[in-house]
């Protein structure tokens, strides 16, 4: 069996996962951004693709907690990074981490860039064909890497991590919401409150842009002001564009 694991707010790390899964057969995916994930116990002889977005270099806040769900048993795993063309800087680091501290070998991994999902002209239409290619050329070996004897790889980062540190993107609903809901039952941390979807809790906000990305309203903004001044911050950081990384 081949699982699919992902946390991805908004679309870009489920959709190369699933394009690296279609490399494998026998697939079920796992959606870690779903906040009531059950418990899962992966056997030796399965295979994980484990992705998810760079936050400030490091695991996006709640992917630690809900790692711990999955066990495996001595189980191969191949790690995903999509980042945002600035770094991905400790990410791959900390999921490796992560998933050694559940049982698995990682035997692979990508730092992919992507589109900024806060700033979409960065990185835009990427990942593309090109970086597909690329992908598709390295699952070559990590094919064979699964038919010889388990490796751990190592990858780039620091211990201890960076210090966990995301601007609060203050994302607030318009007078277009028509609280339909669909946000508040997408939410990730569960911080748009149900019953009255313009109400978002901004301690629990992780500032992940499931919500702004998915209404179908365009109902939701993160603030203009901080957005303009990520944008100018990034335009300077981001060029030239990034490389993929394999490991
Ligand atoms: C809160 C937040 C923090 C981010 N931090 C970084 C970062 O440190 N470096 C970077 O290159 N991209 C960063 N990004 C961009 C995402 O890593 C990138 O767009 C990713 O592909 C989004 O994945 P998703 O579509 O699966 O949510 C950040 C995005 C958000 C929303």
């Amino acid at each position: 069996m081949t699982y699919n694991i992902f946390f991805s707010p908004t679309g870009t790390t489920e959709k190369v996962v699933k394009h690296i899964g279609k490399n494998f057969t026998n697939i079920e995916d796992i959606d870690i951004s779903k906040p009531d994930l059950s418990n899962y116990i992966i056997n030796t002889d399965d295979f994980c693709i484990v992705g998810v977005p760079s936050f400030g270099g490091r695991v996006p806040e709640a992917v630690a907690l809900r790692l711990q769900k999955i066990r495996g048993r001595h189980t191969p795993a191949f790690l995903l990074v999509t980042y945002g063309g600035r770094a991905y800087e400790d990410t791959l680091k900390e999921l490796k981490d992560l998933l050694e501290e559940q049982n698995f070998i990682c035997i692979g991994a990508a730092a992919m860039a992507a589109e900024h999902s806060i700033v979409s002209q960065i990185g835009a239409g990427r990942p593309n064909e090109e970086d597909y290619k690329e992908l598709d050329t390295f699952l070559l070996e990590v094919k064979k890497r699964l038919q010889t004897e388990l490796c751990s790889i190592e990858v780039p980062g620091n211990t201890p991590y960076k210090e966990y540190k995301v601007l609060p993107m203050e994302i607030k609903a318009s007078e277009k919401c028509v609280k339909c809901g669909l946000c508040a039952r997408s939410c990730p941390v569960k911080a748009i409150i149900p019953e009255n979807p313009q109400l978002t809790d901004h301690k629990r906000c992780i500032s992940c842009m499931r919500c702004v990305n998915i209404c179908p309203f365009n109902a939701r903004n993160a603030d203009s002001a901080k957005v303009d001044m990520i944008s100018e911050k990034l335009k300077k950081v981001c060029q030239p564009n990034k490389q993929n990384e394999f490991f």
